[in-house]
């Protein structure tokens, strides 16, 4: 699974997640007593934020063995519970009064069964929360300096072979109705821009919190991968971010779109 190799590094550096995770919190868990299910947990950072805010039962779950022997490892007496599991498979635990999505909608295939899954498994009048970068430009710096690493000449003849594993339904609209079609009433749906000011190495350290994970699985290049290429994209990603720096501090946007969607009362 592409983030075994990275589940120490994610729980190192994935704060940018984390902090759009606790403005999703603010949306959705509205009551102390509401159960909640975290799809694609990770090593569990979130999914105990949110522990903190009800007395129900949490669970988390994802498919990466990696994140969630670490998740258990980190958080064994948080009364979480943990699962290697993929989105696919959640029907098997029961229904949830919020089904938390931060960081992950990208990652997955087959949206629309998911959403239809997460509908069944919802009480009514529960609520789906969702954090995703909902556009290939979801931070035009960092982009812009993936897009020159693979085409760098000592690069490209691999790069040209690489294949985004991220979908985005690029505006607010498509994800509405992405929800929409499955039953949800959407009370809440905005792409936000998120400044950040960050250092060289903190725009490595965001690179290393998700984006490692696809650029250096094999399964998203129609070629076969030299040995050093890892190393050297690192290398020729770390010079474009120094070329593209005017200083050591440089102002990125992100581009996330948060949505929350409710399962109709009347379904009852
Ligand atoms: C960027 S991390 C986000 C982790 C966590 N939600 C957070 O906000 O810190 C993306 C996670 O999605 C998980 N993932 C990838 N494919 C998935 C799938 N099909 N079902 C559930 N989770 C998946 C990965 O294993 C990874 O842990």
């Amino acid at each position: 699974m592409a983030f075994d190799r990275f589940a120490q590094d994610y729980a190192k550096n994935g704060k940018a997640q984390l902090n759009a995770a606790k403005k999703l919190m603010q949306l959705s868990i509205t009551k102390p007593d509401m159960s909640i299910l975290d799809i694609g947990c990770g090593e569990g950072k979130v999914t105990n934020e949110l522990k903190k805010l009800t007395n129900n039962r949490v669970i988390g779950i994802d498919p990466s063995q990696n994140m969630i022997k670490l998740a258990k490892e980190r958080f064994a007496n948080s009364g979480i519970d943990f699962y290697t599991m993929p989105a696919a498979e959640v029907e098997v635990l029961g229904k949830f009064d919020v089904i938390f999505c931060n960081s992950v909608f990208h990652w997955l295939s087959h949206h629309q069964s998911l959403l239809k899954m997460g509908y069944n498994i919802l009480n009514a009048g529960g609520v789906f929360a969702l954090q995703t970068p909902s556009t290939p430009r979801w931070c035009p710096f960092i982009n812009d300096a993936l897009d020159f690493t693979l085409q760098a000449p000592s690069l490209h003849h691999v790069g040209k072979f690489y294949k985004t594993p991220w979908t985005y339904f690029e505006t607010e609209e498509n994800y509405i109705c992405l929800f929409e079609q499955v039953g949800f009433e959407v009370t809440y749906c905005e792409i936000m821009r998120i400044p950040m000011k960050c250092s060289i190495d903190e725009i490595i350290a965001i690179f290393d919190s998700g984006c490692s994970a696809a650029f250096f699985d094999p399964k998203n290049y129609s070629c076969v991968i030299d040995e050093d290429y890892e190393k050297s994209f690192r290398a020729i990603f770390k010079e474009n971010i120094e070329k593209m720096a005017s200083s050591n501090l440089v102002n990125i946007e992100f581009k996330r779109l948060f949505l929350i969607a409710q399962k109709p009362v009347e379904n009852l």
